[in-house]
């Protein structure tokens, strides 16, 4: 498995314990002696716990160099990155380039004629499978080997039980080369191995670029169901209607389904923001333009504007920000104290790529507002992210956040923050305003509480 990264890790224990013995390849030293004494450099849950498991087991190992790993294994996973060029937007390769030129380096053929399978787990872009092929042939000749794109689809916080319980598995295989069938019966072999409760009924199989476009096209499909509902829920909003009771009605339609139906701050994360970038820049280098998805990436960027608009006009309403060319003609009482609740892109993560608040938070800054943030797991991403600015202030705990609140902003919608109940929020803060971008208390009991509650969807009652 080469990359220590969240894909590389995940896979690597998953597969361990599916029966196969795993070795993970990491580059960087100081992440790989990390790895080696036992600790895990990223927030998933029960991951650390897999993985100590497995090497316990001796199923699973770290290691430095491909050459040393690779003598006498029969498939090499590649789980590197694959961000995001500046500008272009589309998927740098760099990495994926990197490891086909050490595997052609170190790579010998396996005994009895069978081939070496290749499987690229890292997201790229169609024709990456068939252009490392092509590399690999180039550079190695004499190398028996197949390639194979096992796209991912875990979710971070859900990533151990989305791997063991997926609702598919997709793999894609050139069916003309020889060694396809021997690598689809590898490959079932492996994920519907004794230890797993997986079946062969779960495996999608199909060609290379059928698989490299799918993991683009899901995550751009849920990336705009999301959009979608956001902007219903805006009309909703200004119309009377209520954005639960809407998803309610649309969900029930099994054609449409009921996840991916809850309004928010704007989708974020390490995958959805890349992947329609990536997606739409394909599209039009193969000139067929998605419009639908360069839509929804415009309209998720406006929207994280429009809620930092919205919050500021909020705040002003208690007093003038500084921004303001008014507010030096009236009396002034310091800058309005916002807590801001969630940091990370969604709940269950630590991770803050491309999370509403890197946008948001910024706006309200500027603006002039003080902003006291908490995360029950992002703070130290935050902290690298945002960095030390004027009005930031990283608090220690919820109550230190709340402690001077007048606003309150909701982003990410921890289980923590659902429990407080309408009445110990009014307790542990000053204020009575509330803007909550993830609809987590009910309306009637933050009002009874006293509160002020501008939630998504739904107008002011
Ligand atoms: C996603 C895909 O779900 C996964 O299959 C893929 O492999 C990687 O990208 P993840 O990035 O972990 O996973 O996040 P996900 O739970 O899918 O949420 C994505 C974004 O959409 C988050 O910002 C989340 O807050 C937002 N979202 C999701 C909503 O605003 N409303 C919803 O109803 C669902």
């Amino acid at each position: 498995m080469i990359g220590g990264g969240y894909v590389g890790l995940v896979s690597g224990a998953c597969l361990a314990a599916f029966g196969a013995e795993v070795t993970v390849i990491e580059q960087d030293p100081a992440r790989l002696a990390r790895l080696q004494s036992g600790d895990v450099p990223i927030y998933e849950p029960g991951l650390a716990a897999l993985l100590e498991r497995q090497r316990i087991a001796g199923r699973l190992s770290f290691c430095g160099h491909l050459a040393e790993a690779l003598p006498g294994r029969e498939a090499v996973f590649i789980a590197v990155g694959t961000p995001a060029r500046r500008g272009s937007g589309h998927a740098d390769l760099r990495y994926v380039s990197q490891v086909v030129e050490e595997l052609a380096r170190c790579a010998e053929n396996l005994p009895g004629g069978r081939e070496l399978l290749v499987v690229m787990k890292s997201t790229v872009p169609v024709g990456t499978g068939r252009d490392v092929a092509r590399k690999l042939a180039e550079l190695r000749p004499d190398l028996r080997f197949t390639v194979a794109s096992n796209p991912e689809f875990l979710r971070e916080g859900e990533a151990i039980n989305d791997f063991m319980q997926p609702d598919r598995v997709v793999i894609g295989l050139d069916g003309q080369r020889p060694g396809a069938d021997r690598a689809r019966a590898f490959l079932t072999r492996l994920y519907c191995s004794e230890t797993s409760s997986l079946t062969p009924d779960r495996l999608a199989f199909m060609g290379l670029e059928s698989a490299e476009l799918t993991k683009y096209a899901a995550n751009a499909f849920l990336a705009l169901k999301v959009t979608f509902i956001n902007e219903m829920a805006d009309l909703c909003e200004a119309s009377g209607g209520v954005i639960e009771e809407v998803a309610r009605g649309m969900g029930l339609d099994p054609r449409i389904g009921a996840a991916f139906l809850q309004p928010g701050p704007g989708y974020g994360g390490s995958c959805f923001p890349k992947d329609t970038r990536a997606l739409a820049t394909t599209a039009r280098q193969k000139g067929t333009p998605m419009q639908l998805v360069e839509t929804t990436i415009a309209t998720n960027e406006a929207r994280k504007r429009r809620l930092a608009e919205r919050i500021l006009a909020l705040a002003a309403t208690l007093r003038p920000l500084s921004s303001d060319p008014d507010a030096a003609e009236r009396p002034q009482n310091g800058e309005v104290q916002i807590a801001v609740l969630g940091l990370a892109f969604k709940a269950g993560t630590d991770d803050m790529r491309d999370a509403p608040a890197l946008t948001i938070l910024p706006l309200l800054l500027e603006a002039g507002a003080r902003l006291h943030l908490y995360d029950p797991q992002a703070m130290a991403q935050a902290r690298t992210q945002l960095g030390q600015r004027e009005g930031l202030t990283f608090a220690a705990s919820l109550e230190d956040a709340l402690a001077q609140a007048e606003l309150v902003v909701v982003l990410t919608e921890w289980p923590l923050f659902r429990a407080l109940t309408p009445q110990t929020l009014a307790r542990l803060m000053p204020g009575r305003l509330v803007i909550d971008c993830r609809n987590l208390w009910p309306p009637e009991e933050m009002r009874a509480a006293g509160f002020t509650y501008h939630r998504l969807g739904r107008g002011l009652d």
